[in-house]
């Protein structure tokens, strides 16, 4: 190979090296954090019954402002709704949940520009009464992580200052404020992160579809030089 040859070789093999570096071991890119969750609520966040209970504690309030149409939560007003139900039924694609053997039905998912439509009186009233919609809260601990959504709930105006989210919690006068924010927060990292079977699923094709460009490479590069070999320029 010519020096040309070597440096064309390392600079992509380092590009390639480098990229999987970043998206797989370490993104140096990525929001940092600057907002830590104690110690003790952590365990409380990583822990499955406690997003369950997080999702009752959700319903209770926050579910007259926001939506997690993932985990087909809707707003208040709008289950209190005659034809809710139907309209879920009819629109919506059913979540399933399994349990072992057993498949339930947990709740009904709505397209955005369906549920938006449908909602749009209540969307309105809100951002009428705080400025704002108060946004769909799906996948916001993919966008803000643990220790912001911990400190956001429990104290609004010390994380977003002139934010019109009303504080819920007060530990003042609530010994198990904190416990339940992070059962909160808990209940919002189970909606946004895949089941861990779908996330085992999803690092097989990884690493499935690497190989196969990796397999097709050396194949190629093989076959390349057979060709011209034959042709007589090898
Ligand atoms: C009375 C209405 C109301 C209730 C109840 C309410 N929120 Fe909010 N929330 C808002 C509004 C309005 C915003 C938009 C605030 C902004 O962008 O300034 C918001 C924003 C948020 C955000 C986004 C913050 C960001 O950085 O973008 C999160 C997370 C959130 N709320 C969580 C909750 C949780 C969890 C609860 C229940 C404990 C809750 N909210 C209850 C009105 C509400």
């Amino acid at each position: 190979m010519s020096a040309w040859g070597v440096i064309k070789t390392a600079f992509f093999t380092l590009l390639t090296a480098g990229f999987f570096f970043i998206i797989w071991i370490h993104n140096p890119f990525a929001h940092k954090e600057v907002y830590e969750l104690p110690e003790e609520a952590e365990g409380i966040v990583n822990d499955p019954k406690s997003a369950v209970e997080g999702r009752t504690l959700f319903k209770q309030s926050c579910s007259s402002c926001h939506s997690v149409r993932y985990d087909g939560m809707y707003l208040l007003s709008l289950e209190a709704r005659p034809e809710w139900e139907k309209l879920l039924k009819t629109m919506g694609k059913p979540i399933i949940e399994k349990e072992g053997e057993k498949v339930n039905i947990k709740g009904y998912y709505l397209p955005r520009d369906v549920y938006e439509a449908v909602a749009l009186q209540d969307l309105e009233n809100l951002k009428a009464s705080f400025g704002k919609v108060p946004p769909d809260l799906s996948t916001i601990y993919l966008a803000r992580g643990a220790g912001y959504l911990y400190h956001f709930i429990l104290d609004p105006q010390k994380v977003l200052p002139g934010t019109s989210m009303p504080k819920l919690f007060f530990p003042e006068y609530d010994k198990e404020a904190h416990i339940k924010v992070a059962k909160i927060v808990a209940y919002l990292k189970s909606v946004s992160e895949p089941p861990p079977s779908e996330k085992a699923k999803r690092v097989v094709m990884g690493v499935v579809t690497v190989g196969y460009f990796l397999v097709m490479g050396v194949i190629l590069w093989f076959y390349r030089r057979r060709v011209l070999e034959r042709m007589g320029l090898h």
